[in-house]
């Protein structure tokens, strides 16, 4: 295991690179610890369950809620649990989300670590410190911001992720290499998400390559201030549509980040467009599709980014370059 630390504003958090889950002792030492995972982690990797305290949640994002967080709650006090416990999320971002959000509350705060399980958690959800759970429609409605402990990264675990999550979590990693890394984007370019399942080493640097993008932008800007606020790349668009159609988030902000190449090729002086979409198709995921523009537009006159008319979108540059620009609805409605 390769360990580095990060620093941010309130505390660090242990990185541990090429790891394995089977080796967690070698982080929490003599802690008692209790894991939370989701029913298809459980099955799909029981082995690193046996003989642990486990908490299995109903998996899925319908879950992310307070109902979940009580039972949790409820289960950790049956356990005795105290404050000399570690409580370890295994799983994707609703794992980790919901396992960040009851240790910052239960006893006033235990501690906590992550082994993210999805592609998305690993590159996204488990890093940056944003705990929290769903209320009724709203995303994200109730949290807290407090770091894990450490984080775990097993790419190996990912060999049992489906093949819609791995897409989920590529359009992520596509989001980053076009804010942020144009030689990740060129790389991306040049592989496709099946040489990536192959071949472990490359996985895991993609995967390292992520997590450090991410957590450098959160470290310059823990509380969404200025630059944290380019990972939502796509994101803008993306919710829009999430909120009214099935869309998974993966294929609803690749979606967003199609549109949101375009405009930014008419109103911002970006000439590779063609480059992001064709690339979000290399990988499977949805670019321009129909929907109802004023439905949509509708979600995004209630969007927190929305100041009076115009909205902060994220646009891009160049590869590699994102800025944030207010764009008034018009605007908006009349180039989607
Ligand atoms: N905190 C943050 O900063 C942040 C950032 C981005 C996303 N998120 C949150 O993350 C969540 C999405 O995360 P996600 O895409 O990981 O969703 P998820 O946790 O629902 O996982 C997706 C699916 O994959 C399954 N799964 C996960 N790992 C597996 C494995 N190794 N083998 C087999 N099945 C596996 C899960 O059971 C689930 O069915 C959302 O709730 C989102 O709000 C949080």
């Amino acid at each position: 295991m390769i360990k580095r630390k990060f620093q941010f504003s309130n505390s660090s958090v242990d990185y541990y690179f090429e790891g394995k889950i089977s080796k967690i002792k070698e982080i929490v030492g003599s802690f008692k610890t209790v894991f939370v995972t989701d029913e298809n982690v459980f099955a799909a990797h029981e082995k690193q369950f046996k003989n642990r305290d486990a908490i299995v949640l109903k998996a899925g994002e319908e879950f992310k809620t307070q109902a979940t967080v009580d039972s949790i709650i409820e289960q950790l006090i049956s356990m005795e649990v105290d404050r000399k416990t570690f409580l370890i999320g295994v799983g994707g971002g609703v794992v980790t989300d919901l396992t960040g959000y009851v240790a910052s509350v239960y006893m006033r705060g235990i501690d906590f670590g992550f082994v993210p399980t999805s592609l998305l958690a690993m590159v996204d959800a488990s890093i940056g410190g944003k705990n929290g759970i769903d209320v009724g429609v709203y995303k994200n409605m109730v949290g807290v911001i407090r770091q894990p402990s450490f984080l775990l990264f097993d790419s190996s675990l990912l060999q049992t992720l489906p093949e819609a999550e791995w897409k989920n979590g590529f359009a992520e990693i596509i989001k980053h290499a076009c804010i942020k890394d144009v030689t990740m984007f060129k790389q991306l370019e040049q592989n496709n998400f099946i040489s990536y399942q192959r071949k472990q080493k490359e996985l895991g640097a993609l995967i390292q390559k992520n997590a450090l993008l991410k957590t450098k932008v959160v470290q310059q800007d823990e509380f969404e201030k200025g630059d944290r606020k380019l990972l939502n790349f796509g994101h803008t668009l993306g919710h829009a549509l999430e909120n009214q159609y099935q869309f998974s988030h993966g294929h609803a902000i690749s979606i967003g980040m199609a549109y949101a190449s375009s405009l930014s090729q008419k109103m911002n002086g970006f000439k590779d467009a063609n480059r992001v979409v064709s690339l979000l198709e290399k990988y499977g995921l949805p670019t321009f599709t129909q929907f109802d523009k004023d439905k949509v537009i509708n979600v995004l006159k209630m969007d927190k980014k929305k100041t009076k008319d115009s909205i902060n979108f994220i646009l891009l540059e160049k590869i590699g370059k994102a800025v944030i620009k207010p764009i008034s609805i018009q605007q908006l409605y009349e180039n989607l």
